[in-house]
């Protein structure tokens, strides 16, 4: 079933503190993401992407601003229940693929479930059939580094499937990656997608379109229209 505003996230600001100066990485964004939707993000470098995407994520609190969740408001939760949303809804998938490098593949992918109370058979089960999923049953006791690049990004999306999350958030997911290997990813996450998860990732990776469902644009912290956003792009990359 569709449910509008599965993601609901309303003026929201989120300042960094350095020193002296603050530094306004969110300035009042306001959006809503349908469950079942396909987003990308879109935005220059430091323009607030990964800093979104963590608020949404629960990987950190906003400085203010509303983030309403499935039913859920998680700026107003303690680490705790933070840590509950994050380990029940949420799958992150990022750069730089993030795995524990003196673990094979299927113990990365279990990983999350150690803290779970589940059986260790149990734990080898869903991973089998997670890596399956990845199209990586035949690597499941390579390390990361006797894996390839795209390989290990796979591995990590098996990872982020391991609870069965309803959101997968992805941080430039192919950009670590050749572009082959990144249009696999990408036709991944389409097909999880189409499985009924809600996908929102940071990409540059203009490829993304033909699997997304609406894009949002960032500028300074702000979403913006597309028209402004174009405009304000080629001003950018002009000598
Ligand atoms: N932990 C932090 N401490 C201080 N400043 C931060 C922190 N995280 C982000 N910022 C600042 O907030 C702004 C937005 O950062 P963010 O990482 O969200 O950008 P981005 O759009 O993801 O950029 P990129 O495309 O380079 O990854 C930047 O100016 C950045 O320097
Ligand atoms: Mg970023």
């Amino acid at each position: 079933m569709k449910n509008n505003g599965f993601v609901r996230v309303a003026d929201l600001h989120k300042d960094f503190l350095m020193g002296e100066t603050r530094v306004q990485a969110l300035s009042g964004v306001s959006l809503e993401i349908e469950q079942g939707s396909f987003t990308v993000v879109m935005g220059p470098s430091g323009s607030g992407k990964s800093t979104l995407l963590y608020l949404i994520g629960g990987l950190d609190w906003p400085t203010s601003g509303s983030i309403h969740v499935d039913g859920e408001e998680i700026e107003k939760m303690d680490e705790n229940s933070l840590a509950g949303y994050r380990s029940s809804k949420v799958g992150f998938v990022f750069q730089s693929f993030n795995l524990v490098s003196s673990m094979p593949a299927e113990e990365n992918v279990s990983f999350p479930l150690r803290f779970a109370g589940i059986a260790p058979a149990e734990r080898k089960t869903r991973s089998q059939n997670l890596l399956e999923q990845v199209g990586l049953s035949d690597r499941a006791t390579h390390k990361p580094t006797e894996l390839s690049g795209g390989q290990q990004q796979r591995v990590a999306i098996a990872r982020a499937l391991i609870n069965n999350p309803l959101l997968i958030l992805a941080d430039e997911p192919t950009g670590n990656l050749d572009s082959n290997s990144g249009l696999a990813i990408m036709q991944l996450l389409s097909d999880l997608h189409k499985s009924g998860k809600t996908i929102i990732v940071v990409t540059h990776d203009s490829r993304i379109k033909q699997f997304s469902t609406n894009t949002i644009f960032l500028l300074d912290g702000k979403t913006v229209s597309e028209q402004t956003y174009r405009q304000a792009t080629e001003l950018m990359s002009q000598p």
